[in-house]
């Protein structure tokens, strides 16, 4: 176990021993909310920062729902969640206060990949574990975090190139790209450019958005009139270009195929209305397993570098009853 590590669990052992000690003096249950949980901070209540990198997706609203029920007083969490609203600037500055409030761990799921050489060494120097979750990052820190939870982007954009290959060989590809320098657009993009580059006719980003997903469509039907498919890095920005697609007098599904990522429900719901063609998910439910990992973490416990969340893919077979049943 390294110095960090001690220092924090003799912290929580300390805590935990002085919560039960006020319990037994007060002739209160050592079953309260302040021994709960084990963790690192005052009180046994694991005090946690979250910087969501903002609010731009119904794949994000989920996601941030499954933190905040995961991050509750009454499992033992003390949870300061700040939504970035896509900007770096406001995730940087969110992780340094966590570092002057003296948060027992920061967690955050960087909105692009790169500029985070700074905030990291922050933190490292402060000796406060940080939780990756959802992207990635670049960095010349050495140890830049604890642990990673999130999607294998690779492997979607992978599986999203199988069923092309299978189902739509020859079509001519416009590519509907996410926030630019984003782990989810550049690991999703990589299989996609590999293996059909000579199919893509045209890219533009719509940075996850509905609005700007359904501007790009605009364009690209009047700057590229051949398209035959669009490959949209998630489903808001696919349910944008429906849209464009249906002012411009075209079938969607049909006249212009589409494969999308997230398999939120209005984008399953367009699959199974035979809108979309061709959905790989990407689950955003894993609030419980973040709060688990940050709990080992300050703990002292080991944790897995990195944990991938499986994904399944959809197609248009789909039914009504399994759209009903999901969670987001
Ligand atoms: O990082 C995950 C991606 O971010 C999701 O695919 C997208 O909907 C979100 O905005």
């Amino acid at each position: 176990m390294n110095t960090t590590r001690t220092r924090r669990v003799v912290a929580g052992a300390v805590a935990a021993l002085a919560a039960v000690t006020l319990a037994a003096c007060s002739g209160g249950s050592s079953g309260s909310d302040d021994t709960k949980g084990g963790g690192g901070g005052a009180g046994g209540t694991v005090k946690v920062g979250f910087s969501q990198l903002g609010a731009e997706s119904g794949w994000r609203t989920a996601n941030t729902d499954s933190v905040k029920a995961a991050f509750t007083k009454d499992k033992g969490f003390d949870l300061t969640f700040v939504d970035a609203q896509q900007k770096q600037e406001n995730q940087i500055k969110a992780i340094r206060d966590f570092i002057d409030q003296g948060v027992d761990a920061i967690a955050f799921s960087p909105v692009v990949e790169t500029g985070w050489d700074e905030v990291l060494q922050e933190a490292k120097d402060a000796e406060i574990p940080v939780v990756l979750v959802d992207r990635t990052v670049k960095t010349s820190v050495s140890d830049p975090y604890a642990t990673y939870i999130g999607n294998d982007f690779t492997k979607e954009g992978e599986t999203a190139v199988a069923w092309i290959k299978k189902n739509a060989a020859d079509a001519k590809i416009f590519e509907l790209q996410g926030t630019l320098g984003s782990s989810a657009q550049v690991d999703r993009e990589k299989p996609v450019d590999a293996e059909l580059g000579s199919q893509i006719i045209g890219k533009a980003s719509g940075n996850f958005t509905r609005a700007e997903g359904k501007a790009a469509t605009e364009a690209a039907l009047q700057a590229y009139p051949d398209m035959t498919m669009i490959v949209s890095h998630n489903d808001d920005m696919a349910l944008g270009a429906i849209e464009a697609i249906q002012a411009a007098g075209k079938k969607p599904g049909t006249d212009i195929k589409i494969v999308s990522f997230d398999g939120v429900h209005d984008g399953l719901q367009a699959l199974h209305d035979k809108k979309f063609n061709y959905v790989v998910e990407c689950n955003p439910v894993y609030g419980d397993q973040i709060a688990d990992l940050v709990k080992k973490v300050v703990s002292g416990d080991d944790v897995p570098k990195r944990t991938i969340v499986p994904d399944e893919a959809f197609d248009q077979t789909i039914t009504q009853e399994t759209i009903d049943a999901r969670k987001y």
